[in-house]
């Protein structure tokens, strides 16, 4: 037994010298690398030259039209529509005011920093069913298709307790997320995030609609009905 104990320690000993004696000795010869790949990668490093490029740079520029975040939006599809010019509607911006949080100081806000136009209830609709509609619904339902797969307790964005949940803390629902909502700030553009709740309340509306509330030609037509 003794006899095993001492090969395996002579042979372990003789390893350990084999793979740790050498380090730091230099050579001419190439280092062995045990998984090449990590160091050697398909891939250029920044500054570097290159000849896949036809300029011979491996940095390449930023696509036409790229817009870096906190910086204005060209052409913002808004930018014509802010109110008397105190607020310049930016893509990304951070500032402390209502425009921005949704808040006047602690208390969630009511009411559009921005005028509401059709136009942004257009690009709220059409935000809308792309950022939110797959948990929400198109409706707001909360029969969106991740409920199926086990995305549990998304709110209903019909309920009353939401319609008479302030604007700006819609808006600061849209920035921040909420438990396991995950924050949307980063990815939809302050403007973008108040088109979405424009359109939010008009599917609110949308679905409690009095007949009062229809134009009177309308109202007719829905008596007439039996
Ligand atoms: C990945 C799924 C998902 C997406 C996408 C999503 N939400 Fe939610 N949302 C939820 C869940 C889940 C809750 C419930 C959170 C809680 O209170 O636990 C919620 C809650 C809310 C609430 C209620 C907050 C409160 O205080 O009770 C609002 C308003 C809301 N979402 C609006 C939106 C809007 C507008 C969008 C699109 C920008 C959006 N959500 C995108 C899952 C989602």
């Amino acid at each position: 037994m003794l006899r095993y104990f001492f090969i395996a320690f002579i042979l372990g000993g003789i390893s350990i010298a084999v793979l740790a004696g050498f380090r730091g000795t230099h050579s001419a010869l190439p280092e062995i690398q045990i998984f090449p790949d990590m160091k050697q990668q398909p891939r250029y490093d920044a500054q570097h030259e290159s000849t896949f490029f036809a300029d011979g740079s491996a940095s390449r520029r930023p696509v036409a039209g790229t817009i870096p975040l906190g910086y204005t939006l060209p052409g913002s599809f808004l930018q014509a529509g802010a109110k008397n010019g105190t607020i310049q509607p930016t893509g990304f911006t951070n500032e402390p005011n209502y425009y921005n949080t949704g808040k006047f100081a602690d208390v969630y806000g009511d009411g559009f920093p921005l005028d509401v136009t059709e136009a942004l209830v257009k690009r709220g609709q059409e935000r809308f069913n792309i950022n939110c509609a797959v948990c929400h619904g198109k409706v707001g339902l909360a029969n969106g298709i991740t409920s199926q797969f086990g995305i549990a307790a998304i709110a209903n964005l019909q309920d009353d307790r939401i319609r008479a949940m302030p604007d700006g803390q819609i808006f600061s629902t849209i920035t921040n997320g909420k438990n396991t909502m995950g924050a949307y700030g980063p990815n939809i553009a302050v403007e973008d995030r108040w088109a979405i709740v424009a359109y939010v309340r008009t599917l609110q509306k949308s679905q409690s609609v009095k007949l009062a509330d229809l134009p009177e030609a309308k109202q007719k037509e829905f008596q007439s009905k039996p």
